[in-house]
């Protein structure tokens, strides 16, 4: 079902989410966490990357990927000219697990609908996937992300592309042909062209959007 909501509903329904998710208690995360992490960046960005879930430096500070992780991404987004103000990043989970477990399906299934709620006030073309457990989420399957990585799937009328997690790079140092950091500079280019054509289309059919 497609809603169609005006500028001024959809800004509503954003503050009134982002309100519902910094008090949510829907699972046992919300005991422990400092802050719930909404995410952040553009509202009319063209790119959402979607992260598994907060850890310490993001629990601490309330915002997504702004530790080790989130700087590397950082770094990623800028080697292809991308600013990371004018996308917008969250996760899967929106409050820190424990010992930075990762989340487990019970928690996902009760925050999921927040994730799913941004998608759908976004609606973003491109959707980019952090590691395998947003992967996994958003496909609805098992194969995990050395598979998946580099590949464009749809998703909801948008198009979705698998990248390794940021986490999994700092564990993975080498730059070698084939190795997860090559693998990822290659995405990064392939997310930089399809952002680009997009914008061509645009311009071509005239919208500015
Ligand atoms: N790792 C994630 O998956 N998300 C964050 O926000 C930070 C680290
Ligand atoms: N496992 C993950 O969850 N993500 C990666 O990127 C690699 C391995």
């Amino acid at each position: 079902m497609t809603v169609f909501l005006s500028g001024v509903q959809k800004d509503l329904a954003w503050s009134e989410l982002e309100e519902r998710v910094k008090k949510c208690t829907r699972c046992a995360l919300s005991s422990s966490r400092r802050n719930a992490v909404f995410g952040e960046g553009s509202r009319t960005a063209r790119v959402i990357f979607v992260g598994e879930a907060p850890g310490a430096d993001e629990d601490a500070r309330g915002l997504p990927f702004v530790g080790k992780a989130g700087h590397l991404l950082t770094q990623i987004l800028s080697s292809v000219g991308i600013d990371r103000k004018d996308v917008f990043i969250t996760n899967i989970v929106k409050c820190r697990p424990p010992e930075n477990r990762a989340p487990v399906p019970d928690e996902m299934m009760d925050c999921a609908p927040y994730l799913e709620a941004q998608l759908a006030l976004l609606s973003p073309p491109l959707i980019v996937c952090l590691g395998n457990t947003p992967t996994k989420w958003l496909l609805k399957t098992t194969e995990g992300i050395t598979a998946l990585r580099g590949r464009w799937f749809q998703w909801r009328g948008s198009f979705l592309l698998p990248m390794f997690h940021p986490s999994y790079l700092l564990r993975n140092e080498s730059k070698k042909k084939g190795s997860p950091k090559e693998l990822t500079w290659r995405d990064i280019n392939a997310l930089r062209e399809k952002m680009d054509a997009l914008a061509g289309e645009n311009i071509k059919g005239g919208r500015s959007s």
